[in-house]
């Protein structure tokens, strides 16, 4: 099992340290915990030890370890995590300060570096800390920006530990990251779209997002540049995502549009709401004024105009379907000029549109397909860019 190094230093955060661990395991990964001796006055280090199943070092000599701890560490991690990383610590390795386990081992690790700073915002404005966040960053370390809203002070703004999906999600770029990814632009589409009649009506679709959006997740995680043009849903991004929030069907044509020329990979996840009322009205309607039919006409075929421009993106649909999904797939596949067509059956209880679980049919121009039974979003995810990455590696390099 892969295993991270968690650093905890002394900040009212520390209690996130928990949640970030959790979704470590979730991952399928194992975290030893690193504990400074200031730390300990917030948490008892029993905590750590019962949700890591491993001893949580605080010293370089406790006995409990393994004699040279922190060199034998070293060598079996993927990453070194420090969340929250106080001002102090920040400082301490920035200069190469070896005095407590944490500042030690930083300097006898070879694998990537995280920083995650939680403090009051005078303290991380204070150009002495900038100076210090710099230094390590040009000496290759990353670092997670801190959020802006209520301190532990009483006060508002810059400092606040960020959040612990974006503190792992950037931890798993780092440790995921694949070389086909890295210099290519992603361009993926999410949620519906919405087709107003008047201010307070319109024409959608149940879709959520979280397929788009764990693709996007994905995509960032293997090390892409990502676009994430995303109809209205209710979603964090993954960080350093790129995003484009859109309305409706034009809106969304004319953001990807935008974006299509400058991308290697385009997947349309969203679910493109098909039809639009001819008339848009400025004022509400009232009930007793409705007349008997509403004319409806068909939005924008986003995909089929991406099919049409295609020059070297490799282009990925989606086919919701609830019969003959098949044969429908395979004809959008073909009309579309797409690369990859995933198909899902949107009539299955609890899989594709707004569940946390799909289940998909993948089909190729020649005619290939692959089942994909039902798994979560994420899975999904991982497995349709497993099978984007071998599409890429047979392309010809330009
Ligand atoms: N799509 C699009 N623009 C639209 C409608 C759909 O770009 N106006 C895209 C979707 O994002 C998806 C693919 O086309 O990747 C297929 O969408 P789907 O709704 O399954 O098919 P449609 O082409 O809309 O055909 P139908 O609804 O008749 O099955």
């Amino acid at each position: 099992m892969e295993k991270i190094a968690l650093g905890v230093c002394s900040s009212i955060s520390i209690y996130k340290a928990g949640e970030i661990i959790r979704l470590f395991q979730e991952e399928g990964y194992a975290v030893r915990v690193i504990m400074t001796e200031k730390a300990t006055q917030f948490i008892n280090p029993y905590l750590f030890d019962s949700l890591t199943g491993e001893k949580t070092i605080i010293s370089l000599f406790d006995e409990r370890q393994r004699p040279i701890e922190h060199i034998s560490l070293a060598g079996e991690i993927s990453l070194l995590l420090v969340a929250p990383a106080t001002a102090n610590m920040i400082g301490k390795l920035a200069s190469g300060v070896a005095d407590d386990f944490l500042s030690t081992f930083y300097l006898a690790v070879k694998c990537p570096v995280l920083i995650a700073p939680a403090m009051n915002e005078a303290m991380y404005l204070h150009p002495q800390t900038q100076e210090n966040i710099r230094r390590l960053k040009k000496l290759g370390v990353e670092f997670v920006e801190p959020e802006s809203g209520y301190l532990a002070c009483g006060q508002k703004g810059i400092g606040r530990l960020a959040s612990p999906e974006k503190i792992v999600q950037k931890s798993l770029r780092l440790i995921r990251r694949r070389e086909i990814f890295q210099d290519k632009i992603v361009l993926i589409t999410a949620g519906p779209t919405r087709e107003f009649l008047d201010p307070v009506r319109f024409l959608s679709n149940p879709s959520s997002g979280k397929m788009g959006y764990e693709l996007a997740r994905e995509a960032y995680e293997l090390g892409a540049e990502v676009i994430l043009v995303s109809g209205p849903v209710e979603l964090e991004p993954p960080p350093e995502v790129y995003i484009e929030k859109v309305v409706t069907a034009e809106e969304m044509r004319k953001a990807v549009l935008k974006h299509y020329e400058r991308a290697d990979v385009v997947i349309m996840a969203a679910a493109v709401a098909d039809f639009k009322f001819r008339e848009h009205l400025p004022a509400k309607i009232k009930k007793d004024s409705l007349s008997e039919s509403l004319a409806i006409e068909n939005t924008p075929d986003i995909l089929q105009e991406l099919g049409k421009l295609k020059s070297r993106q490799l282009l990925v649909g989606f086919a919701a379907e609830t019969t003959e999904i098949l044969e429908r797939a395979e004809k959008k596949l073909k009309q579309k000029n797409l690369d990859l067509m995933i198909a899902n059956d949107v009539s299955v209880p609890d899989s594709g549109f707004g569940s946390g679980y799909n289940e998909i049919l993948l089909l190729w121009p020649d005619g290939r397909s692959r089942k994909i039974p039902r798994a979560t979003k994420r899975k999904i995810s991982q497995e349709i860019f497993s099978e984007i990455e071998v599409l890429l590696h047979e392309r010809p390099r330009n």
